[in-house]
């Protein structure tokens, strides 16, 4: 039904639409060491998938932020329904989002909006604060990489500002 969901979406918006594999969830984020004081957020949240987790795993306030008006609305039915509205879902552009109290951001994004991005967390994020990428390099973050993850499709690369 999810799937059907967002192809149909991905086919109207001509945006490619793929999520985070839920099963690689627990292996993607465990080296992260997520407590429940963090602000953890995901740019680019697609269906919501990568918040819920968070929310339901760690406890952790959480952010999901997304262009697309059919996931933004997708994501907070499911939200209210199912989380009682405990997560949070910004409708934006992932460029203008201020990210100044993010101390963990995930991203599944492709490499042209990386390196848009970098400059920006960079100049708007804490010190320490932990960037996640799943798939593709932050070509610019390179000393800041702590630890790569190897996977059957994508890498996860580890980052601390
Ligand atoms: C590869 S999907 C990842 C979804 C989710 N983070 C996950 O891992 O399951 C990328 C998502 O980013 C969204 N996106 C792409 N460019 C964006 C932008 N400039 N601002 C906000 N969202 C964007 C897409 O609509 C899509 O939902």
């Amino acid at each position: 039904m999810i799937y059907l969901f967002t192809s149909f979406m991905s086919a109207i918006f001509s945006v490619p639409y793929v999520g985070t594999q839920k099963k690689l969830l627990d292996h993607i984020f465990k080296p992260v060491h997520i407590r429940s004081k963090d602000i953890f957020y995901d740019l680019g949240s697609g269906d919501g998938r990568i918040v819920f987790y968070i929310k339901k795993t760690h406890d952790a306030q959480t952010y999901g932020v997304e262009f697309n008006p059919f996931l933004y609305v997708f994501s907070q039915i499911i939200n209210k329904g199912l989380y009682h509205s405990k997560a949070h879902f910004i409708y934006s552009k992932v460029q203008v989002v201020d990210l100044s109290h993010a101390n963990i951001i995930y991203v599944f994004l492709l490499p042209k909006l990386l390196k848009l991005l970098a400059p920006k967390i960079m100049a708007e994020c804490k010190r320490g604060t932990v960037v996640v990428s799943h798939g593709f390099k932050i070509e610019s973050f390179e000393k800041l990489l702590y630890k790569e993850a190897k996977g059957k499709q994508f890498n996860t690369y580890y980052y601390r500002l």
